[in-house]
């Protein structure tokens, strides 16, 4: 583990969080059967453990949006993977690994929008607010972080390291 000394985030406190995180989304969601999807690959690790915290029944589904081609630098958005639930009148609940600039996100809530689903709310593990460019509202935070690049927990550098179960800054 030499090259991850900088762990931002152990996994006790991402363990902790995650049951808050699913307390809360149980509580709120009560009585309504969301859709919760799932944004490959980085949230991955994150959704699995966030699922198998709800007290809730619900339905799940898959997207996948990239942008990051490889590296850190940022590039044009494309969807790779489209969810295949009808969320018509559904209420919906995406779950991502970071908002960074908030491209991503944005892109994708405008293109759900368009089915006509009941709601559309955002889970993510974490923000980063300080590169924000375009608006996104996230109704459930995991971590609030500084600019930095990170690693782990489903998170990547150029497909590398998101089997950490910890949150790690990179050493460039
Ligand atoms: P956005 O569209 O700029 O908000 O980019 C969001 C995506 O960029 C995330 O889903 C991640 O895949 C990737 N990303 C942003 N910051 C980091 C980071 O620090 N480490 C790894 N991936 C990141
Ligand atoms: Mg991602």
């Amino acid at each position: 583990m030499n090259n991850f000394d900088n762990i931002i985030i152990n996994e006790e406190q991402i363990k902790n969080r995650v049951k808050e995180l699913a307390k809360q989304i149980s509580s709120d969601y009560k009585d309504t059967q969301p859709v919760i999807i799932c944004m490959l690959k980085g949230a991955v690790y994150f959704f699995a453990d966030i699922t198998q915290n709800l007290d809730l029944s619900f339905t799940i589904d898959f997207a996948r949006l990239s942008s990051y081609k490889s590296g850190t630098v940022g590039g044009e958005i494309e969807t790779v993977c489209k969810i295949t639930t009808d969320i018509k009148d559904k209420h919906v609940l995406i779950v991502e690994d970071i908002i960074d600039s908030g491209k991503t996100l944005n892109y994708f809530m405008n293109e759900l929008k368009e089915f006509g689903p009941a709601s559309i709310k955002l889970c993510a593990l974490l923000n980063k607010p300080s590169r924000r460019t375009v608006p996104v509202n996230i109704d459930y935070l995991g971590f609030e972080i500084e600019d930095k690049f990170i690693v782990g927990y489903g998170l990547d550098f150029d497909e590398k390291y998101r089997e950490l179960p910890f949150i790690a800054e990179l050493k460039q």
